[in-house]
């Protein structure tokens, strides 16, 4: 795919990107994760690479070829995801989240694995909410400055328009960018919905792979001139 870029858009660019689902442990052996395959997110690290960025990816628990020449940090839950991120945010000058971090995470760990106890009765649990990495990212003092452009990913199963145009406004980002389902998880393919403060443009179905040439042109033209 590196053909598709002459010039290289992203030159000079420094990309952090998440993806793929977040694992929220319950005991040494269980826990609530999210559907997602990591492909979209992997594909754009792909494509920002061969435009010229630099490419730090933060993956949950996918099983997917890291792309060439992308450093990859792999986690397991919403809290490790937040801390790769920051930990690795300070010179970034984009940041894409494509995860589908799990909302919610159980109140306690078990150490132990919790065992039945034969009486039929079931474990109550109990959850907290998980920290909102890219709201968090997007009121960083360099992304309100300026130098740190945040893109959004919503998936949702009505009203895409609506609520991506909502979320973008809630999440203080300047592109936000729906799937357009149904049921694009997994698959290899998907249409996309970009929405930033002019308006939305749809980016009809096609690979994953295909897509996030696109979108990653269709990014450099919104980002801000590099500072010399
Ligand atoms: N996101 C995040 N951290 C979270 C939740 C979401 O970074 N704890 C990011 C996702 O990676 C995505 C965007 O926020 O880029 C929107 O995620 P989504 O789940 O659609 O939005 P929520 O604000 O969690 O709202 P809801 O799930 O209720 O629609
Ligand atoms: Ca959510």
């Amino acid at each position: 795919i590196a053909a598709f870029f002459a010039p290289k858009v992203l030159d000079g660019h420094q990309l952090l990107i998440t993806a793929g689902p977040t694992f929220e442990a319950i005991d040494p052996v269980r826990g609530i994760t999210n559907l997602s395959s990591g492909k979209m997110g992997f594909a754009i690290a792909a494509a920002a690479k061969a435009a010229g960025a630099e490419v730090t990816l933060v993956a949950g628990p996918v099983h997917l070829p890291t792309p060439r020449g992308v450093q990859r940090i792999n986690v397991q839950s919403a809290r490790q995801m937040l801390e790769a991120v920051q930990s690795h945010v300070a010179h970034a000058s984009i940041f894409i989240a494509t995860a589908a971090v799990a909302d919610w995470r159980p109140a306690s760990f078990n150490d132990q694995k919790i065992k039945k106890d034969g009486s039929g009765d079931v474990p109550a649990l109990a959850f907290v909410e998980n920290p909102d990495i890219l709201a968090t990212v997007a009121q960083s003092e360099r992304a309100q400055r300026g130098d740190l452009y945040c893109v959004g990913f919503a998936a949702e199963s009505h009203d895409l328009l609506a609520h991506a145009t909502a979320k973008r406004v809630r999440k203080g980002v300047p592109l936000l960018v729906g799937n357009i389902g149904p049921a694009t998880f997994g698959q290899d393919d998907n249409a996309l919905l970009l929405v930033d403060a002019h308006g939305h443009r749809e980016l009809p179905r096609a690979s994953k792979a295909a897509l996030g040439v696109q979108l990653v042109q269709e990014l450099a033209r919104r980002l801000p001139a590099l500072q010399a």
